[in-house]
Protein backbone atom coordinates (compact mmCIF):
# COMPACT_ATOMS: atom_id res chain seq x y z
CA UNK A 1 0.00 0.00 0.00
CA UNK A 2 1.49 3.50 -0.98
CA UNK A 3 1.78 5.79 1.77
CA UNK A 4 -0.57 8.82 1.12
CA UNK A 5 1.12 11.72 -1.08
CA UNK A 6 0.40 15.41 -0.93
CA UNK A 7 1.24 17.95 -3.56
CA UNK A 8 2.09 21.52 -2.41
CA UNK A 9 4.16 24.36 -3.79
CA UNK A 10 7.64 24.12 -2.86
CA UNK A 11 8.89 25.16 0.31
CA UNK A 12 12.39 25.97 2.32
CA UNK A 13 11.71 23.06 4.05
CA UNK A 14 11.45 20.73 1.11
CA UNK A 15 15.38 21.74 -0.17
CA UNK A 16 17.14 18.63 1.27
CA UNK A 17 14.73 15.89 0.18
CA UNK A 18 14.00 17.57 -2.76
CA UNK A 19 18.27 17.43 -3.76
CA UNK A 20 18.00 14.08 -2.88
CA UNK A 21 15.59 12.74 -4.86
CA UNK A 22 16.74 14.86 -7.75
CA UNK A 23 20.26 13.11 -7.18
CA UNK A 24 18.31 9.70 -7.22
CA UNK A 25 16.52 10.41 -10.73
CA UNK A 26 19.55 12.17 -12.06
CA UNK A 27 21.51 8.91 -11.41
CA UNK A 28 19.34 6.25 -13.21
CA UNK A 29 21.42 8.08 -16.21
CA UNK A 30 17.98 7.50 -18.41
CA UNK A 31 15.64 10.28 -17.41
CA UNK A 32 17.07 13.76 -17.14
CA UNK A 33 19.67 16.22 -18.60
CA UNK A 34 21.95 15.78 -15.38
CA UNK A 35 23.79 12.27 -14.20
CA UNK A 36 24.03 13.82 -10.82
CA UNK A 37 22.42 16.29 -9.09
CA UNK A 38 24.12 20.09 -9.36
CA UNK A 39 25.86 20.79 -5.95
CA UNK A 40 24.04 21.14 -2.53
CA UNK A 41 24.28 25.08 -2.46
CA UNK A 42 23.31 25.61 -6.30
CA UNK A 43 20.23 23.80 -5.92
CA UNK A 44 18.90 25.54 -2.69
CA UNK A 45 19.97 28.86 -4.58
CA UNK A 46 17.58 27.41 -7.75
CA UNK A 47 14.91 26.93 -5.37
CA UNK A 48 14.85 30.05 -3.12
CA UNK A 49 14.76 32.08 -6.44
CA UNK A 50 12.00 30.20 -7.82
CA UNK A 51 9.91 31.02 -4.30
CA UNK A 52 11.15 34.87 -4.21
CA UNK A 53 9.57 34.62 -7.90
CA UNK A 54 6.64 32.70 -7.17
CA UNK A 55 7.73 30.53 -10.17
CA UNK A 56 5.73 27.29 -10.42
CA UNK A 57 6.97 24.29 -8.87
CA UNK A 58 5.77 22.07 -7.30
CA UNK A 59 6.74 18.82 -4.77
CA UNK A 60 5.04 15.54 -4.37
CA UNK A 61 5.39 15.24 -0.55
CA UNK A 62 5.47 11.59 1.58
CA UNK A 63 5.89 11.11 5.45
CA UNK A 64 7.37 14.99 5.27
CA UNK A 65 10.61 13.40 2.32
CA UNK A 66 9.86 15.31 -1.25
CA UNK A 67 9.37 11.92 -3.84
CA UNK A 68 8.41 13.89 -6.73
CA UNK A 69 8.61 17.24 -8.45
CA UNK A 70 6.94 19.06 -11.37
CA UNK A 71 8.23 22.71 -12.18
CA UNK A 72 7.61 24.88 -14.80
CA UNK A 73 9.63 27.66 -15.25
CA UNK A 74 9.29 30.99 -17.47
CA UNK A 75 12.23 31.98 -19.58
CA UNK A 76 13.99 35.23 -18.60
CA UNK A 77 14.39 37.13 -21.93
CA UNK A 78 11.68 39.33 -22.33
CA UNK A 79 10.32 37.81 -25.81
CA UNK A 80 10.08 34.57 -24.55
CA UNK A 81 8.33 35.81 -20.95
CA UNK A 82 5.14 33.96 -21.83
CA UNK A 83 7.03 30.66 -22.44
CA UNK A 84 7.64 28.09 -19.34
CA UNK A 85 9.91 25.16 -19.36
CA UNK A 86 8.72 21.86 -17.71
CA UNK A 87 10.29 19.46 -15.80
CA UNK A 88 9.39 16.56 -13.90
CA UNK A 89 10.41 13.20 -12.10
CA UNK A 90 9.04 11.01 -9.30
CA UNK A 91 11.39 8.20 -7.21
CA UNK A 92 10.61 4.93 -8.72
CA UNK A 93 8.41 3.21 -6.14
CA UNK A 94 6.23 6.18 -6.70
CA UNK A 95 5.43 5.66 -10.57
CA UNK A 96 2.44 4.24 -12.40
CA UNK A 97 0.56 5.39 -9.24
CA UNK A 98 -1.55 8.25 -10.92
CA UNK A 99 1.01 10.58 -9.22
CA UNK A 100 2.54 12.14 -12.09
CA UNK A 101 -0.87 12.94 -13.72
CA UNK A 102 -2.02 15.04 -10.23
CA UNK A 103 1.33 16.92 -10.39
CA UNK A 104 1.43 18.07 -14.19
CA UNK A 105 -2.22 18.86 -13.60
CA UNK A 106 -1.14 21.26 -10.90
CA UNK A 107 1.78 22.40 -12.06
CA UNK A 108 -0.14 23.45 -16.25
CA UNK A 109 -2.73 25.04 -13.75
CA UNK A 110 -0.05 27.01 -11.97
CA UNK A 111 1.43 28.18 -14.38
CA UNK A 112 -1.32 29.50 -16.29
CA UNK A 113 -2.39 31.21 -13.25
CA UNK A 114 1.37 32.78 -13.32
CA UNK A 115 0.28 34.10 -16.55
CA UNK A 116 2.09 31.92 -19.24
CA UNK A 117 0.98 31.22 -22.26
CA UNK A 118 2.94 28.47 -23.84
CA UNK A 119 4.73 25.21 -22.11
CA UNK A 120 7.78 23.59 -23.50
CA UNK A 121 9.99 20.63 -22.87
CA UNK A 122 12.22 18.37 -23.95
CA UNK A 123 12.42 14.49 -23.51
CA UNK A 124 14.65 11.42 -24.52
CA UNK A 125 13.39 9.47 -27.57
CA UNK A 126 13.15 5.97 -25.69
CA UNK A 127 11.19 7.83 -22.82
CA UNK A 128 8.12 6.36 -24.20
CA UNK A 129 6.22 6.55 -21.03
CA UNK A 130 6.99 10.26 -20.32
CA UNK A 131 5.93 11.36 -24.07
CA UNK A 132 2.93 9.41 -22.82
CA UNK A 133 2.23 11.32 -19.89
CA UNK A 134 2.93 14.54 -22.15
CA UNK A 135 0.89 13.95 -24.38
CA UNK A 136 -1.99 12.92 -22.50
CA UNK A 137 -1.91 16.60 -21.03
CA UNK A 138 -1.84 18.06 -24.51
CA UNK A 139 1.45 18.48 -25.82
CA UNK A 140 2.64 18.07 -29.06
CA UNK A 141 5.63 16.78 -30.67
CA UNK A 142 7.01 19.88 -32.29
CA UNK A 143 10.81 18.59 -33.51
CA UNK A 144 13.55 16.05 -33.00
CA UNK A 145 17.16 16.79 -32.59
CA UNK A 146 19.28 14.02 -33.52
CA UNK A 147 21.73 12.18 -31.61
CA UNK A 148 21.29 15.22 -28.96
CA UNK A 149 22.50 12.96 -26.41
CA UNK A 150 25.70 10.74 -25.49
CA UNK A 151 25.88 8.93 -22.19
CA UNK A 152 27.48 5.76 -21.70
CA UNK A 153 28.94 5.52 -25.41
CA UNK A 154 25.29 5.97 -26.89
CA UNK A 155 23.47 7.97 -28.72
CA UNK A 156 19.90 9.13 -28.47
CA UNK A 157 17.32 11.87 -30.60
CA UNK A 158 15.64 14.59 -28.31
CA UNK A 159 11.75 14.70 -28.97
CA UNK A 160 10.17 19.08 -28.87
CA UNK A 161 7.18 19.27 -27.30
CA UNK A 162 4.89 22.25 -26.72
CA UNK A 163 1.38 23.30 -25.38
CA UNK A 164 -0.38 26.19 -25.77
CA UNK A 165 -3.05 27.56 -23.17
CA UNK A 166 -5.54 28.55 -25.33
C1 LIG B 1 7.12 10.19 -16.23
C2 LIG B 1 6.57 10.04 -14.81
C3 LIG B 1 6.67 11.36 -14.07
C4 LIG B 1 5.07 9.63 -14.93
O1 LIG B 1 4.50 9.66 -13.63
P1 LIG B 1 3.61 8.43 -13.10
O2 LIG B 1 3.08 8.80 -11.77
O3 LIG B 1 4.36 7.16 -13.22
O4 LIG B 1 2.42 8.47 -14.19
P2 LIG B 1 0.88 8.21 -13.89
O5 LIG B 1 0.73 6.96 -13.12
O6 LIG B 1 0.27 9.45 -13.31
O7 LIG B 1 0.34 7.99 -15.36
C5 LIG B 1 -0.04 9.11 -16.11
C6 LIG B 1 0.08 8.76 -17.58
O8 LIG B 1 1.46 8.55 -17.89
C7 LIG B 1 1.56 7.52 -18.85
N1 LIG B 1 2.24 6.40 -18.20
C8 LIG B 1 2.68 6.33 -16.92
N2 LIG B 1 3.31 5.17 -16.68
C9 LIG B 1 3.28 4.49 -17.86
C10 LIG B 1 3.76 3.22 -18.28
N3 LIG B 1 4.43 2.43 -17.44
N4 LIG B 1 3.57 2.84 -19.57
C11 LIG B 1 2.90 3.65 -20.45
N5 LIG B 1 2.39 4.86 -20.12
C12 LIG B 1 2.58 5.27 -18.84
C13 LIG B 1 0.14 7.14 -19.26
O9 LIG B 1 -0.27 7.98 -20.28
C14 LIG B 1 -0.59 7.47 -17.98
O10 LIG B 1 -1.94 7.70 -18.24
P3 LIG B 1 -3.00 6.49 -17.92
O11 LIG B 1 -2.83 6.23 -16.44
O12 LIG B 1 -4.31 7.10 -18.31
O13 LIG B 1 -2.53 5.36 -18.78
C15 LIG B 1 7.31 8.91 -14.01
O14 LIG B 1 7.21 7.71 -14.73
C16 LIG B 1 8.79 9.24 -13.77
O15 LIG B 1 9.13 9.89 -12.76
N6 LIG B 1 9.71 8.79 -14.65
C17 LIG B 1 11.16 9.03 -14.48
C18 LIG B 1 11.54 10.50 -14.65
C19 LIG B 1 11.14 11.03 -16.03
O16 LIG B 1 11.09 10.30 -17.02
N7 LIG B 1 10.87 12.36 -16.09
C20 LIG B 1 10.56 13.02 -17.35
C21 LIG B 1 11.81 13.41 -18.06
S1 LIG B 1 11.45 14.26 -19.58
Amino acid sequence: MLPSVEIVPIAQEHIESFHRSLDFVARERRYLAFLEAPPFESTQAFVLDNIKHGYPQLVAVSSGEVIGWCDVLPNPRPIYAHVGVLGIALLPEFRRHGIGGRLIRQALDAARDFGLRRVELTVRENNTVAIELYKKYGFIIEGLQRNRILVDDGYENLILMGLLFE
